[in-house]
């Protein structure tokens, strides 16, 4: 089984893609699977989309919302969840994912780069109204609701031609990080498949992959575990935790 050995003054930063809740029944979306009704999701996540179909954007994250509702997170959740509780601040996890999969697992300090699956918020630029929890469907157009400034609810997502959200703290977390690993992300869409060449010519960041395919990105990375994250995962940290558990010893004395 591969491990990645992280030593005391390492800071690991983990981009987490689709492939790492792909186990507990979330369809990524450049797999096999990776299609909704013949679109590709480029299609159906932009903001054109949303001005020309609204109603078929809803239709889209409705089903989104309601294939989520009987998944679980799995071993590969479940694992970052442990990491992030050992190794503290030294620990930055980013995702692409919108899933709530990492915050059920008990990873509660995910920065969640894409969005969120199970948030809405205003269409109108410069709205007041902040993005709200919502885990309705909409499947038609007479039921998406209106905002009080006239606009219209949309997903809390960021769609292809968007900026994603948190880059700021995202880019400051690449440049202090030693240790790179991302997990079931394909390396098509930027910038989060530029982020391991950035932490590597930066930092000199050791990086890493972890996923069943090579990702489209495979030259950015010092090694390539082949596996599925829930089996992989679980084992790739053993050495971290007994690291982090010695410092938790070391400080406690
Ligand atoms: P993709 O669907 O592009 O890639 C998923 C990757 O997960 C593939 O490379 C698979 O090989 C891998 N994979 C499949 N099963 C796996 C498993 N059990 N364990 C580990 N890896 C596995 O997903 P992303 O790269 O995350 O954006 O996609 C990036 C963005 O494109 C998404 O965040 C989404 C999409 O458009 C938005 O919605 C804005």
């Amino acid at each position: 089984m591969p491990t990645i050995p992280i030593s005391r003054s390492d800071r690991l930063f983990i981009l987490s893609g689709a492939g790492l809740s792909a186990e507990s029944g979330l369809p990524t979306f450049r797999g096999a699977n990776g299609i909704w009704r013949n679109h590709r999701v480029e299609e159906v996540a932009s903001p054109v989309a949303w001005a020309r179909d609204p109603e078929m954007v809803w239709q889209f994250y409705t089903w989104r919302r309601e294939v989520h509702q009987g998944c679980r997170p799995n071993p590969g959740h479940q694992a970052l969840a442990e990491l992030e509780s050992k190794l503290g601040e030294r620990l930055f996890h980013c995702t692409q994912n919108v899933d709530s999969l990492l915050d059920q697992a008990g990873a509660g300090r995910v920065v969640h780069m894409h969005g969120r699956l199970f948030w809405s918020r205003c269409d109108r630029r410069g709205c007041p109204q902040p993005p709200f929890p919502d885990e309705r469907g909409y499947p038609d157009l007479a039921s998406i609701p209106g905002c009080v400034c006239g606009g219209r609810i949309r997903p809390h997502i960021c769609w292809f031609g968007e900026t994603p959200f948190h880059l700021d703290e995202i880019f400051r977390a690449l440049a202090s990080s030693s240790v790179f690993l991302c997990v079931g992300s394909s390396g098509v869409v930027e910038p989060a498949a530029s982020f391991a060449a950035e932490v590597k010519r930066h930092s000199g960041a050791r990086t890493y992959y972890v996923g069943p395919e090579v990702p489209a990105n495979r030259d950015s990375f010092d090694e390539c575990f082949q596996g599925k994250a829930g089996e992989v995962l679980p084992e790739l940290f053993q050495p971290a935790r007994k690291t982090a558990a010695a410092v938790c010893a070391k400080q406690e004395n």
